[in-house]
């Protein structure tokens, strides 16, 4: 069967197990209502068994005694005929307000009747209740043997004595109603017991729920872990652990947010000067001169706002990742071509050492981006009239990008921390926003590589990344 949506609908089996799946406290309880369920159907056999065992042997008791006053009622006389003359006690103690039937029966060992009803069963074994059925009726009967004093042959008669289950079945039901009234109280007792203490078990759960539902967005400080049972507590330190990595990281966001405004309203207030001088200025040739700065330190705020924005376009999980297959050494000569007019402004011999196509798979944008970066400190801190070199390789499956520069290189000290973001080397001469390292990991990290910083042949730099090949 399907509805218009398409979907089958769920049984209600499964519909009921998925609810049950889905609360805690539904699951347990539910486990406990069936258990007791379990346990009261149980009960309910038992104390059957019970009663109907002792009603049985009550009305056994009852038609023994009927048969005992019968038997002692039987007489032979002088002629040798057997009489019976049946005092009505042995019949009344029958009459217990439910209507019984009674039969009974007096026979001679030879097996001729005295008194009583003819063609009753027998039962095969004496003293012994047994279930019958006599002239449509459903009886409970017992047969008794007794010696009769001058009575020829075996000198014994046997005296049956039946009743209907009227008394025997309302005695049953008494019992067990009271037997079970008992045990089902002392059943619920136990539920609730559990279902209070399963309550007061869950509440620290609740009261946990409660409290993180009802922090605000900035409060992050951790969860005290005695405020549930031990079995939980992994829970309450996994939770605290997460909310002091987002803490962590919410303070670098602000920290890097501060830090790129800092860094902006330096040279944008220089840039207000500087036109302000600008415009002043009624000498052609200081006027140029004003407008040259102002240009240089536009090219400024221009490249640190493109910084920014690559370094938060190569964070990850800040946008799809993209995998071209990107060739490194074409990307190689295409970022030296777009350099090559700075190098030979400064006399620096910039080359590239690439053979054949190395291809690995990542964003092209943001590999170009992290080529220039390194090119650009290559050209940057090396000393006038340097030699900067480029080279693209590969190796046992793993492309290596290398940038070497004849300049005064990293101290051992500064290689870690020179790629945070923002972090400059104090003294560090040429302007600079301390970005393009930080950006040139977040890119490597990005593709699956890594970038280290050594020493360069002649005492410079040699900044070494390595990518997997597509
Ligand atoms: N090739 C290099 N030679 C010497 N020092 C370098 C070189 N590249 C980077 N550095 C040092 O590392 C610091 C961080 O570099 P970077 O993250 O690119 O920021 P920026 O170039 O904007 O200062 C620089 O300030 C510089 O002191
Ligand atoms: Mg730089």
């Amino acid at each position: 069967m399907r509805n218009e949506a398409g979907i089958r609908p769920m049984g209600w089996v499964t519909r009921i197990a998925a609810m049950l799946g889905e609360s805690l406290r539904v699951q347990l309880l539910a486990w406990i209502v069936l258990t007791l369920i379990g346990a009261i159907c149980v009960n309910l056999y038992i104390s059957f068994k019970s009663a109907d065992a002792t009603a049985a042997l009550v009305a056994d008791h009852t038609l023994l005694a009927s048969a005992r006053v019968i038997a002692e009622a039987v007489r032979v006389d002088t002629n040798g005929t057997v009489e019976a003359d049946i005092p009505p006690a042995a019949i009344e103690m029958f009459d217990t307000g439910y209507g019984d039937r009674v039969f009974y029966q007096v026979m001679t060992a030879w097996g001729s009747l005295v008194t009583g009803f003819p063609g009753m069963p027998q039962p095969k074994v004496a003293e012994v209740g047994e279930d019958g059925t006599f002239r449509q009726d459903e009886v409970r009967l017992i047969m008794l043997e007794h010696p009769i004093v001058g009575l020829e042959n075996e000198g014994r008669i046997s005296v049956t004595v039946a009743a209907t289950h009227n008394g025997q079945y309302a005695m049953r039901r008494r019992l067990w109603l009271s037997d079970f009234t008992k045990q089902l109280v002392l059943v619920l007792l136990a539920g609730l017991v559990t279902i209070i203490g399963l309550q007061r078990g869950l509440a620290p759960v609740l009261r946990l729920r409660d409290a993180v539902r009802e922090r605000g967005r900035q409060r992050l400080d951790p969860l005290p872990p005695d405020m549930v049972q031990s079995e939980l507590r992994p829970l309450v330190h996994a939770l605290n652990d997460h909310m002091e990595r987002v803490q962590n990281q919410m303070a670098a966001q602000r920290r890097f947010v501060s830090n790129a405004a800092h860094q902006l309203r330096t040279p944008l207030a220089l840039i207000s000067t500087q036109a302000s001088v600008a415009a002043r200025e009624s000498d052609p040739g200081r006027r140029d001169e004003a407008l040259q700065a102002l240009r240089a330190s536009t090219r400024q705020v221009t490249r640190l706002a493109s910084q920014l924005l690559t370094l938060s376009r190569a964070e990850p999980g800040s946008r799809r990742p993209r995998s071209d297959t990107v060739d490194l050494t074409a990307t190689a000569r295409q970022v030296l071509e777009s350099q090559a007019e700075e190098a030979l402004r400064r006399n620096i011999d910039l080359g590239l050492e690439a053979e054949a196509p190395v291809l690995v798979e990542g964003d092209g944008t943001m590999l170009r981006e992290m080529l220039v970066n390194l090119v650009d400190n290559a050209l940057r801190y090396s000393l006038e009239s340097g030699r900067v070199t480029v080279s693209v390789a590969q190796q046992d499956g793993t492309a290596i990008l290398t940038v070497e520069d004849n300049g005064p290189g990293i101290p051992e000290g500064e290689r870690s921390p020179v790629f945070e973001r923002f972090y400059r080397i104090i003294g560090t001469e040429p302007e600079g926003s301390g970005l393009g390292l930080a950006i040139v990991r977040e890119v490597a990290d990005g593709a699956g590589g890594s970038v280290i910083l050594g020493d360069g042949s002649d005492g410079g730099l040699l900044v070494t990344v390595r990518l997997p090949i597509a």
